[in-house]
């Protein structure tokens, strides 16, 4: 079946919709959701069975709804409506929500019904939520949505009529008053409830030192207290500010009205102010970086915000890993963070620098050193263990180690293409055909598509795929890890490994692969083609797409494609 995702963006949910449905033996296309002409043209070009609209932000026009079936991926429950579902569904502590897949009408998220799907809700930010548990139910009512097209006879279920339409109802956009925090009375729990419903987009509206600033990224600070309302410490990149009954760490900010009016580390942002405060060391307050270990294993955790790995957190997460090879173990695992492993550099700290071209240069050498000192590991069996998402750098960067395991529901994008042509590092040019074959290797690169972990198994980037329950996903890899480290060849593993290691050298010293990449990501830092810089700043302000990239519209690039062979 041909089936047309009309999104407003290829977010991460658009991604694993693609990569799914494909699997499923769909053939699928995608638009951005630019404008009502664009839109038709896409349908008369690709000509879908289907439209799935998994995350738009206006409605789908009557032209197009009224001759197509067209099925919206709601964040919500059945009966709920408004842009601002899950906001609503964290800041009223409900303990399950769902996803409902509807019919496109002409009133927003009141059509028919097609499939729901709920869950129990977490503790969580409305972006991790939605990462997981929005996009797995997503998937799944998508995927019962499309057997229902199939399925002769079947009706989709009005509003009014549907059994569970009681508990939702329409809901207004969540305006900034709502979420707005009382320090003076609001407990850490509710602190911390407004500021997840917000977390990562809008934030929640704050000031802080004097000025308008949206939080995001926060955590109880255990043990922390203070007269409510002040800043009383900092750690790392965060602030604590105390509550009516505790605190919380605040790592993240964006001031609108700063030069940077985009999302900082809250030390960052507040450098000036925050060196007054009293600095809690890592261990008592906020830890970026957390070791742990036991059954021979040692297993180094690096939850970055958003997966960005700016030049210090690289040093930093350096400086443990080198101590973790120091340890009396056999294996060590990189588990990154829940939410991402890594997304490679920080694009954000990069164009917030004085100059982003020095900075992408000391933040990729330092992603580099990192890498490098993986693949130089003689001493143990290094495993990168995915919970979430890894993107671009932070890809080869988990290939960089022996293994590579991943969440049977984590989808990689390993090319760097898209920013601005960027060449990439990170001994990618080593790492990729090693792993995965020359010719694959080529067509990764260029393809710039997301993948999921069978693809990702074939071709050669994982090792391993973790099943079952998310919630299992860390004992599972203790599991597997503690086996690995109790093998009795592991001193034959590890020689071997030493052995190929100074093979792969002779042939081509890692030192040659360094200076050959960096001499090609030197041109996009420094050359006269300021493509990077223009891609990074719109990334970093969220500037919207205005057409299609020809890589995800198949229905355009085929056309282009004829109008190229037609022209020869
Ligand atoms: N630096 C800074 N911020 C980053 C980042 C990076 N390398 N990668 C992702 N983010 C941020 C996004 O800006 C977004 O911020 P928000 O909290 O304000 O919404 C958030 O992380 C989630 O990213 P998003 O793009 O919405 O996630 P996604 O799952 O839809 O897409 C990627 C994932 C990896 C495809 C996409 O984030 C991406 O292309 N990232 C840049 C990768 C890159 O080019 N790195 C540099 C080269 S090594």
């Amino acid at each position: 079946m041909r089936i047309l995702l009309l999104t407003h963006a290829f977010n991460s949910l658009t991604q694993r919709l693609f990569v799914v449905l494909q699997q499923d033996g769909h053939e699928l296309s995608i638009e951005f959701d630019i404008n009502d002409e664009t839109t038709q043209e896409a349908i008369d070009l690709f000509q879908p069975d289907l439209i799935v609209a998994p995350y738009l932000k206006r409605p789908i026009p009557d032209s197009i709804w009224q001759h197509h079936i067209c099925l919206i991926v709601h964040p919500g429950i059945v009966g709920d409506r408004g842009p601002s579902s899950l906001d609503w569904a964290i800041l009223n502590a409900e303990t399950s929500w769902g996803v409902t897949v509807l019919q496109a009408n002409a009133e927003m998220d009141a059509g028919d019904i097609w499939a729901v799907v709920e869950f129990p809700m977490r503790t969580a930010s409305k972006a991790s939520l939605y990462r997981h548990e929005v996009s797995t139910a997503a998937v799944q009512a998508v995927q019962q949505a499309v057997v229902n097209f199939c399925t002769a006879g079947f009706q989709a279920t009005a509003l009014t009529q549907h059994a569970l339409a009681a508990r939702g109802q329409l809901r207004a956009s969540m305006q900034q008053a709502v979420r707005q925090i009382d320090w003076q009375h609001d407990d850490t729990a509710t602190v911390l409830r407004k500021i997840n419903s917000g977390d990562g987009f809008p934030g929640v509206k704050d000031r802080l030192f004097g000025r308008d600033v949206f939080l995001y990224d926060a955590q109880e600070a255990f043990g922390m207290h203070g007269t409510a309302g002040e800043v009383i410490a900092r750690s790392g990149l965060s602030l604590c500010r105390a509550s009516k009954d505790g605190a919380v760490w605040i790592g993240h900010v964006k001031d609108k009205a700063h030069h940077h009016p985009f999302k900082l580390p809250a030390t960052v942002l507040f450098a000036t102010e925050s060196q007054a405060l009293h600095d809690v060391p890592g261990l008592d307050g906020y830890q970026e970086i957390s070791y742990e270990q036991g059954g021979g294993v040692g297993y180094l955790y690096f939850p970055f915000y958003n997966g960005a790995m700016s030049s210090k957190q690289c040093q930093d997460l350096l400086a443990a890993y080198l101590e973790a090879t120091q340890q009396d173990t056999r294996v060590i695992v990189l588990m990154g963070g829940t939410d991402f492993w890594s997304n490679g550099i920080h694009l954000n700290m990069i164009e917030a620098a004085k100059s982003p071209a020095d900075e992408s240069w000391a933040n990729i050498n330092a992603m580099d050193d990192l890498s490098e000192a993986i693949i130089r590991t003689t001493s143990h069996i290094v495993v990168s263990a995915m919970q979430g998402n890894a993107g671009a750098g932070g890809v080869f960067l988990a290939r960089a180690a022996d293994q590579v395991w991943a969440y049977k529901q984590v989808i990689l994008n390993p090319h760097y293409k898209d920013m601005g042509n960027l060449y990439g590092s990170e001994y990618w040019t080593y790492l990729l055909p090693k792993y995965c074959g020359k010719e694959h290797a080529e067509r990764i690169t260029q393809a710039r598509l997301p993948m999921g972990v069978s693809e990702a198994m074939d071709l050669g980037l994982l090792n391993a795929v973790i099943d079952g329950e998310k919630s299992y996903f860390v004992d599972a890899v203790k599991e597997k890890a503690t086996a690995l480290a109790q093998q009795t060849n592991i001193h034959s593993l590890l020689q071997q490994k030493t052995m190929q290691r100074e093979r792969d050298e002779a042939v081509k010293s890692l030192a040659n692969y360094r200076a050959e990449e960096l001499q090609r990501m030197k041109n996009n830092f420094y050359g006269f083609d300021p493509s990077y810089h223009v891609a990074r700043y719109n990334f970093v302000y969220k500037v919207c797409k205005s057409r299609t990239p020809l890589t995800l519209a198949g229905h355009r690039s085929r056309q282009a494609l004829d109008l190229s062979r037609r022209a020869a």
